[in-house]
């Protein structure tokens, strides 16, 4: 495994409950990872992230952790954990576990006993309590808002039956903020993270790494059109404050006391990305998901810039850049990148919006990866988009489980329809995602025609069409590149890189073909004419 493995990396987000189900209860599990790794270790990537595993209520998908220590019996055991890691690194597979700092689930023990301890106590220090404000203390101490909707504080009644202070939660009622002006906190998850790298982990992705620490005095501030994860042109009082900077200072000397490279990689939320690189100075994280170019729409001019403004931000700090299509928080990118616009993150799509017409969605998602995969620095993908996953849009509403969904009452679908589990074989139950056929988020018809058996040895396939773009980036070493810009026609977009050239025609009319051996190309090629919504990689020689 390669000194800084981390820098050019390719990581794949297993998304636990719909990646593969082992037990047939409809929900993905561990063992169910480890039964498949052989597939990700043929499509050719570096290493897993794996979202939250550990003991849970679901309230928000495993993202309202219970306990930090020990794994959600939904998914295994912590032998199963163990088990998985073990068997990705015998692949040469790294493994990085989410870590979710900014809030609890409210059934931790640590906010039982908070509640249990009563006002003025030490544990009420743990979390964020205040004492409402007006008449009696009825209303909330600010005017924060939700990031999944509504109210961003509940009130809490006391055990003699009293209406008491209430608590912060930034986003579910069900995930109270942590106080991170307390050492006790700092000292609990100094210790949760050394449970986890003493097991072997490879590293962190930190949920919400711009959350933690909340302005003094916690000041009124009105959200953007309800809530939002981040990424606002102004900075709220509970993302992105300075003290953040400090924690994690703190766990890269943790981090630094073990052995191998183990990595923190934060979910930071914040833009313009000159600020977000201030997560990953040289003693805080090792990197952070690039979400200025998540958001960039499929558009030559706004990817130069995107690309240009992300090496110099990252670059600036001694980072490498990242680069990221999808999540399970996003609308899946074959379908996000042919809205124009997509409907601001979080609030999803589903039966009432406007439609997207597949192929040409798939046509295009193909081609932006073929973009982002020939870029230098790490690249993240998500579980499904190998095989050309679309967002799932007719999911009824009663299957509907993101909290966004039920707190604005169905006015955002939220982030379901990129959570629905993945096909794995066309003919088998539940697509070859669980033997029972039971799947926790139904799959729409004709979900098998995207399973992975039916993909496999295709060579037009979006599978193979991924596996040949991974071989390629490593052979040509394009992850420890360095880019130089072509010159191109209106929508067009060139660059070299490990002596290959890239070119993206983000239109919709066909341009010249560049001469040269086509490497990779994300859609038919022919006639000396490079297609709308196409990109290849080219050898000169
Ligand atoms: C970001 C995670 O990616 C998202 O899924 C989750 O709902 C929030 N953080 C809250 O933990």
């Amino acid at each position: 495994m390669s000194e800084h493995w981390w820098r050019t990396a390719i990581i794949y987000q297993v998304y636990p409950r719909s990646f593969a189900d082992s037990n047939g209860d409809g929900v993905g599990d561990l063992p169910g990872i480890t039964s498949r790794l052989d597939a990700l270790v043929e499509l050719g990537i570096d290493a897993i992230w794996l979202s939250p595993f550990m003991t849970s209520p679901q309230r928000d998908a495993g993202y309202d952790v219970a306990d930090y220590c020990d794994v959600d019996p939904l998914f295994g055991t912590l032998a199963d954990f163990d088990a998985l890691l073990a068997a990705a690194h015998e692949r040469g597979i790294r493994l990085v576990v989410d870590l979710v700092p900014n809030h609890s689930s409210n059934e931790h023990p640590w906010f039982r006993e908070a509640l249990a301890a009563g006002p003025g106590s030490p544990e009420r220090d743990r979390y964020v309590f205040r004492a409402g404000v007006g008449k009696g203390g009825t209303l909330p101490p600010n005017n924060w808002q939700s990031v999944f909707g509504g109210p961003a504080w509940t009130r809490i009644t006391e055990a003699d039956g009293t209406p008491g202070p209430w608590y912060l939660h930034i986003f579910d009622s069900s995930q109270p903020d942590f106080d991170w002006s307390n050492p006790w906190v700092h000292d609990r998850f100094r210790e949760v993270l050394r449970f986890w790298l003493d097991r072997g982990v490879d590293g962190f992705r930190v949920d919400v790494a711009h959350g933690l620490v909340k302005a003094d005095g916690l000041p009124d501030y009105e959200p953007p059109a309800g809530g939002s994860m981040g990424g606002d042109a102004e900075l709220a009082p509970y993302w992105g404050q300075d003290g953040v900077h400090e924690v994690y200072r703190e766990w890269r000397r943790v981090l630094e006391e073990y052995d191998g490279e183990r990595v923190l990689i934060g979910e930071a939320w914040v833009l313009p990305l000159r600020r977000m690189a201030q997560w990953v100075r040289p003693d805080e994280m090792h990197q952070t998901f690039n979400f200025g170019y998540l958001e960039a729409p499929w558009d030559a001019v706004a990817l130069r810039a995107v690309v240009d403004e992300s090496l110099a931000a990252f670059g600036g700090v001694g980072a490498p850049s990242t680069w990221v299509l999808s999540n399970h928080d996003v609308i899946r990118h074959p379908t996000r990148l042919t809205l124009t616009p997509p409907p601001p993150q979080g609030e999803g799509i589903g039966p009432r919006s406007p439609r997207v017409d597949e192929a040409s969605g798939l046509r295009r998602g193909r081609a932006a990866t073929a973009f982002m995969l020939a870029l230098p620095g790490s690249s993240y993908l998500y579980q499904g988009e190998e095989l050309g996953l679309p967002e799932v849009v007719d999911l009824p509403d009663t299957a509907r489980q993101d909290p966004t969904f039920i707190r604005t009452e169905g006015r955002h679908y939220g982030r379901d329809g990129c959570r629905v589990p993945i096909p794995w074989e066309a003919d088998a139950p539940a697509a070859g995602f669980s033997p029972t056929g039971s799947s926790w988020l139904p799959q729409p018809a004709g979900w098998g025609s995207h399973a992975r058996d039916t993909q496999r040895g295709i060579p037009d396939s979006t599978l193979e069409f991924y596996r040949t773009a991974l071989a390629a980036r490593r052979e040509h070493g394009l992850g420890a590149g360095e880019i130089e810009w072509l010159d191109a026609g209106p929508d067009v977009i060139a660059l070299r890189n490990g002596g290959l050239t890239i070119v993206s025609n983000t239109g919709t009319t066909p341009v010249p073909l560049p001469v040269g051996d086509v490497v990779v190309a994300s859609g038919p090629v022919s006639d000396g004419e490079l297609p709308g919504d196409t990109t290849v990689w080219l050898r000169a020689d």
